[in-house]
């Protein structure tokens, strides 16, 4: 069997690396990979976003099954035009996938179906929402509506900071079209809990939940990142709170995207806030997380390709979907100075004694070396019985791993032990 997986992150390489456990796959490629993805997937240089060249490479190629990661590709219609020739797609449609491509969407579809979510108004016109926010409670938080690379959110404690973001984004058009319309939204308290769900449209499975490190220095100080590392299961997911969310959050959002005519197949990622009023919904995403992707994958004790094709053929409830008691563990690797500038081209070395769960994000092959060449440059994995074990591990193989100006927190999971002491 020829799989295609589309993407080029650490995500993309636990993917990857999962679906090769299945004895039935011979070839998987990857559009357009990355260096150190090169190990294990045939890398062809089309990017995610390059829809015609994709369904050509993909037909040409004989790809059996293709697995759509990223969420603009997507956003933009990959599913439906791989699709429309004949190859069946892990992912939504450009219709479901809409639930991440727009907030306003996503927040409207909230509100018409009582999915707990902060409170809102939504803005097209910027003097509206100048005026809205003269009284508006603080902080306050403005999103823009559409895909903005993860940086579309700004929690504004005061009143100007507030103005600059809704200028930002309608004025200066920071995100460009994303920004045309805006969301501003209530601030809601509480510990984040990521629960990323396969559903086929009707049945909806959970996967182990997983805790993400967003800013880039210890503390939750600095930027806001792509993440710079995660742990899975998230201790302050308990079962009441689990089945809660099942009950007031999972099966009601798959039953509205049925009823609004947008059913949804693939993983549908649920970022959760576990607020003192009960769980709420602070964003969806049409896709896997990065890297929450990469706690949760190595959890999974059923054939991860066996799952993906259920999602796409309408055959979930029948397939069973297994997860390991342990915890694992990823800490990030990045280049010094990321999410804001940094060097790239510096050797990676990574020895033979370190977790065969190395997720190569930002790292190109030169003269057969990897070297560094993204901000992110690598998540490294360990699973253990405990959440401190995977923890000491992924920290003991980072400082076996080397590259010139590696930057890692040494906080990650802190806050997961201090609520399973707690
Ligand atoms: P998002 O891209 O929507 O996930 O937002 C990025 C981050 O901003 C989230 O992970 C939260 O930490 C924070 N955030 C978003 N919306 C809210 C909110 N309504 N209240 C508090 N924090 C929020
Ligand atoms: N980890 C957050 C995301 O993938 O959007």
């Amino acid at each position: 069997m020829k799989l295609l997986v589309i993407g080029s992150g650490g995500r993309e390489h636990a993917v990857i690396k999962k679906l090769k456990e299945n004895s039935d796959v011979t070839q998987i490629y990857a559009a357009p990979g990355n260096g150190g993805i090169a190990a294990d997937a045939v890398c062809v240089p089309i990017a995610a976003t390059d829809i015609p060249a994709m369904v050509r490479f993909a037909s040409e190629n004989g790809v059996d099954y293709a697995v759509v990661t990223p969420d603009d590709p997507l956003v933009l219609g990959m599913t439906d035009a791989l699709e429309k020739a004949g190859i069946p797609c892990f992912g939504p449609d450009k219709n479901a996938a809409i639930i991440e491509g727009s907030k306003v969407f996503a927040k409207n579809l909230m509100k018409k179906y009582g999915i707990p979510t902060a409170k809102y108004e939504t803005f097209s016109d910027m003097d509206a929402a100048l005026s809205y926010l003269e009284t508006a409670p603080l902080p306050t938080v403005i999103k823009a509506d559409g895909l903005a690379l993860g940086k579309g959110v700004i929690i504004a404690e005061t009143r100007a900071e507030a103005y600059a973001a809704v200028r930002e984004m309608m004025e200066n058009k920071k995100f460009g079209k994303s920004g045309e319309h805006i969301v501003i939204e209530e601030f809601l308290t509480g510990p984040e809990v990521s629960v990323l769900a396969f559903t086929d449209g009707k049945t909806v499975k959970p996967m182990v939940s997983s805790m993400d490190h967003k800013r880039a220095m210890d503390g939750d100080r600095g930027l806001n990142t792509g993440g710079m590392g995660a742990v899975a299961p998230n201790p302050c997911y308990t079962k009441e709170t689990a089945d809660r969310c099942m009950e007031e959050i999972f099966l009601p959002t798959i039953r509205a995207m049925n009823a609004e005519g947008r059913p949804f197949k693939g993983c549908l990622y649920f970022g959760l806030m576990l607020t003192p009023d009960g769980p709420k919904v602070i964003e969806y995403n049409c896709r896997f997380g990065d890297p929450e992707t990469q706690v949760v994958l190595p959890l999974l004790k059923s054939d991860l390709l066996t799952v993906m094709q259920a999602t796409t053929f309408g055959t979930l409830a029948e397939t069973p979907v297994e997860w390991d008691s342990g915890c694992a563990a990823c800490v990030i690797m990045a280049s010094k100075g990321y999410p804001a500038a940094y060097e790239k081209g510096f050797a990676i070395t990574i020895p033979a004694d370190v977790s065969p769960r190395v997720y190569i994000a930002g790292a190109a092959l030169k003269d057969d070396r990897l070297v560094t060449s993204g901000g992110r440059v690598l998540g490294v994995v360990n699973v253990a019985p405990t959440l401190q074990k995977a923890l000491a591990a992924s920290y003991r193989d980072v400082k076996k791993i080397r590259f010139d100006n590696a930057y890692y927190r040494s906080d990650i999971g802190a806050k997961a032990l201090a609520a399973t002491e707690g």
